[in-house]
């Protein structure tokens, strides 16, 4: 049984990918926690490999495809799950409700985007219509961006339902790291919302604070960083 005092043992799946590095680093220099393995096909290491390791806590930045498998296969070890990986549907781990371990889903961990996707939601509820400009680097993978398809969906309950739609713009671009710009329109004026992550070391208090809360929450899964800030 570990002592309260025990730092907190983390495996990260993709960890050497631009997130996996990055997080790595992040635990690595978190004083409650330990990182006990790096699972990643680049370093020759599986996430059963992994898992043997002894984790209590997968934090997982990995491809679409691969990142609910990684997260079933945890939490049939009885190992929490933090999921950073965009592109597939969170609603597939829906029936790992009630299961042995936790899993939290967030499409972003910048805690400023979280904001910027909450103004978006309250100015929806007042402007006629909206749409999203997404940007990001040339290498990835899926589009529209999951924090943009949140933000749509979420705006679009908020205003009402399906005759809101809101469409989404993405660009792929060297140089850029994650912006995310919500222009809402009216008669006679336009507001605009945009949060910009100008490094990765913007997801990691987001990433560390869900590692920390993972294996206490009161259900799971949870989508959302929302869920452990307001
Ligand atoms: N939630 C957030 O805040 C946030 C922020 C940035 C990026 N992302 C998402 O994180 C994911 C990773 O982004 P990235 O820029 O680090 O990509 P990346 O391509 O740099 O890294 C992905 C890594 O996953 C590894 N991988 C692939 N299959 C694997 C498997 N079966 N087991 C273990 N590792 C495997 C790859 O070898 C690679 O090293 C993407 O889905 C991206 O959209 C989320």
């Amino acid at each position: 049984m570990a002592d309260v005092q025990d730092p907190i043992r983390v495996a990260v799946a993709g960890a050497a990918g631009r997130m996996g590095e990055t997080v790595c680093r992040a635990v690595e220099g978190a004083p409650d926690m330990e990182l006990v393995a790096r699972a990643d096909p680049a370093l020759g290491v599986e996430l059963a490999d992994a898992l043997a390791a002894g984790p209590q806590v997968l934090v997982d930045f990995t491809i679409p495809a691969t990142a609910p498998v990684h997260a079933r296969q945890a939490v049939a070890a009885g190992v929490h799950v933090v999921v950073g990986t965009t592109g597939f549907d969170p609603s597939a781990l829906e029936d790992l409700r009630g299961a042995r371990a936790n899993v939290f889903v967030a499409p972003n961990f910048a805690i400023g985007a979280v904001l910027m996707m909450r103004f978006a939601v309250e100015a929806a509820r007042h402007m006629a219509r909206a749409e999203i400009i997404e940007l990001h680097h040339d290498a990835k993978l899926d589009r529209p961006s999951g924090t943009a398809a949140r933000t749509a969906a979420l705006m679009r309950d908020a205003a009402g339902g399906a005759g809101h739609e809101v469409p989404v713009h993405s660009v792929r671009l060297p140089g850029l790291v994650a912006h995310q710009e919500v222009i809402l329109g009216d008669i006679g004026q336009t507001l605009t919302i945009r949060h910009d992550s100008i490094d990765r070391e913007s997801f990691m208090p987001g990433v560390l604070l869900a590692v920390r809360r993972v294996a206490t929450l009161a259900s799971s899964p949870v989508v959302g960083l929302e869920h452990l800030l307001f």
